[in-house]
């Protein structure tokens, strides 16, 4: 299964879910209402025998002759003790004393009378009142008169205000009927169409979500999920460095995923979705032979990787022992803690975060490398947001809630956004605050980034890592560097380490940003092209600037390098961005005739 498919399981589930909560508490609240109540059978008075037919009667067709309209039907009757013709055509009904051929109009005082024969009870009847065409006369086409009886069960009776008959009698166990029928028939407005195209549309919806879910259950079993984790073999789950250094060797029950059977020891894999395959985060290369990969897999990781045996650890069983590289691995075992020392408001959505850990960073701190920061659970004030004073309007332009919460403690990963060699070892971050809007639509903003953007100097921070093989190849090949939004922070990181260990092959950095105001670093990288005359950087505007035209970043790095180039095949490229960009740059270079190989990008989902 896609995780599209899985994402979209999981809402329309939720959706679907209230349906049928509706469907289930509606239906059974209407078997639990008494039927002789929801009838109103104590406040009906018993049926009176129907009297002789007099013989002194005018004929029916004397009694038309005062009729108005053509008649359709004609009906005799009883009205009261009166004998009475009623007449039926397309225009109404209309009432005829059957003695004398007179019309009889149905007034308020007629009504009442009629409703007082037909109930039975302790109750005083109201003043009738003239209900016309609405919800409440909706199954009557005839205007009726409406008799209310103050009585326990609030009951009411209806009489036709043309043909003078008792239509229903209503309680108030009916109308809570009436409630739990709306609701379970889904037909808001006529509360009578079953066929509706709301309960056909969420009872195809319920399909759909019935045999997706036997397609989820299929792999839940293939996990061995439903059977308990003390019933099920052991085996052993070997993790390595990519270097080949043996880490750690943990048991694992068969069926688990490689992702569960390392958080059952305490090992959190790097994840931004919990095992939910949807962050394409906890990325390991099976040593040996790897099965074939799901879909899961192919949607997160690139065909390179997958040939390479890669998979996503929380859709990879341990059916047998296995052995793991993990980027980073030697990093799962220790949680470290940090100290924000620095706060830069970069761009009005864009801040650099400068944490001093507090043990000194090591090697494996290269440039493209991520953290995962331990972002706890938090209800907090929108006060707590802080933003330098030349910033003010542009928060104040964002709709935020008057409260901000993260109710479960999450992580999020952070790349480094200069080298540590440059930073003396601190961590600079570069973190995008998530505003909650997505294509127009609101949506509660980013935990992980609104708790970033409360930190303030002297706060303490937990994270896990570095992980990522996002990295510089280590070879002196032209570079060409390509990103948009927080993808600033790698690729800023990795040019600056290339620039200053000496590198001399030519780099080229196309970044895309809304205006000169969102693009962060600019004197920064105007500097560097100066001083290192191999460097040349090249800001997109993707908003009419000045008249100038708007452009996509990737088009412009097309237009001004790759499709002129002379040897793109000696190149390598660097990508980071919003998933659209990424997606957009490396087809691009798919049709350039770029070798996977040669193309590295770290996709940060947002
Ligand atoms: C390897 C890697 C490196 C990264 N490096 C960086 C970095 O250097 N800098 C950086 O800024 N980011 C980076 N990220 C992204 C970062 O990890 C977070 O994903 C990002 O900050 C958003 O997290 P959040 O907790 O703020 O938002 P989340 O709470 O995860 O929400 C994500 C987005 O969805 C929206 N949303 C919330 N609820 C809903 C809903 N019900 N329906 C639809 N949308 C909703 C939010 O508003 C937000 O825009 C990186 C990601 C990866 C994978
Ligand atoms: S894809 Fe997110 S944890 Fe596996």
């Amino acid at each position: 299964m896609t995780p599209w498919m899985r994402r979209l399981h999981k809402w329309l589930g939720l959706l679907i879910g209230l349906q049928f909560v509706l469907w289930l508490g509606s239906g059974l609240m209407m078997g639990l209402l008494d039927p002789d109540r929801i009838a109103g059978s104590a406040q009906r008075a018993p049926a009176a025998a129907t009297p002789a037919w007099p013989a002194n009667t005018v004929s029916p067709t004397e009694a038309l002759r005062a009729a108005e309209h053509p008649a359709a039907t004609l009906d005799s009757g009883w009205l009261l003790d009166r004998p009475v013709y009623r007449r039926q055509s397309p225009r109404g009904t209309e009432v005829f004393g059957a003695l004398d051929g007179q019309r009889i109009a149905i007034d308020d005082v007629l009504a009442l009378r009629v409703a007082q024969s037909a109930y039975r009870g302790e109750g005083v009847p109201a003043r009738p009142l003239y209900v016309e065409k609405t919800l409440e006369t909706r199954a009557h086409p005839d205007p009726v008169w409406r008799v209310d009886f103050g009585d326990a069960q609030d009951t009411t009776i209806y009489v036709s205000a043309h043909s003078g008959q008792v239509l229903e009698h209503r309680t108030a166990t009916w109308r809570w009927f009436d409630i739990f029928w709306m609701l379970h028939i889904m037909d808001y407005t006529g509360r009578k169409d079953f066929n509706n195209p709301l309960v056909v549309g969420v009872g195809i919806a319920g399909l759909w979500l019935a045999l997706t879910g036997f397609w989820l259950l299929v792999g839940s079993f293939h996990l061995q999920e439903f059977i308990p984790h003390r019933w099920r073999r052991r085996r052993q789950l070997m993790v390595f460095a990519p270097g080949g250094t043996h880490l750690r060797t943990v048991a694992a029950a068969s069926g688990d995923s490689v992702y569960v059977a390392l958080a059952r020891e305490g090992v959190n894999l790097p994840s931004n979705c919990g095992g939910g395959q949807s962050c394409g985060l906890c990325e390991v290369r099976v040593r040996g032979t790897a099965g074939k990969p799901s879909a899961a897999d192919r949607a997160h990781l690139s065909e390179a990787k997958v040939k390479l045996g890669c998979r996503l650890a929380c859709n990879l069983a341990v059916d047998e022992d296995l052995e793991v590289e993990v980027a980073g691995g030697a990093s799962l075992w220790s949680e470290q803690w940090a100290e924000v020392v620095k706060v830069v408001a970069v761009t009005p959505f864009l801040r650099e975060i400068h944490l001093r850990p507090e043990h000194a960073v090591d090697g494996q701190y290269q440039p493209g490398c991520y953290l995962q920061l331990h972002v706890p659970e938090y209800q907090l004030p929108r006060t707590a947001l802080w933003y330098p004073h030349e910033h003010r309007e542009d928060w104040a332009a964002l709709p935020l809630p008057a409260t901000l919460h993260n109710k479960a403690a999450v992580r999020r990963s952070y790349s480094l956004a200069t080298p540590v060699t440059t930073s003396g070892g601190d961590l600079v971050l570069l973190a995008r605050f998530s505003p909650g809007w997505q294509q127009s639509k609101r949506h509660p903003p980013g935990k992980g980034s609104t708790w970033l953007y409360t930190l303030g100097e002297g706060d303490r921070v937990r994270y896990s890592g570095p992980f990522g093989d996002f990295a510089l190849s280590g070879v002196a090949r032209e570079k060409v560097f390509i990103g948009a939004g927080a993808g600033m922070a790698p690729l800023r990181a990795m040019i600056q380490q290339r620039l200053e260990e000496g590198g001399s092959e030519r780099i080229h950095y196309w970044y895309g940003a809304r205006n000169a105001r969102d693009c962060p670093y600019a004197e920064q990288m105007a500097a560097w092209q100066q001083r290192y005359p191999h460097f040349s950087w090249h800001p997109v505007w993707s908003e009419a600037v000045a008249g100038a035209v708007p452009r996509r970043v990737h088009e412009a790095a097309d237009e001004e390098l790759l499709r002129n180039h002379p040897d793109l095949a000696g190149c390598e490229v660097y990508l980071c961005g919003p998933p659209a960009m990424l997606a957009a740059t490396r087809q691009l270079l798919r049709g350039l005739g770029v070798d996977e190989s040669r193309i590295a990008y770290d996709d940060f989902k947002i």
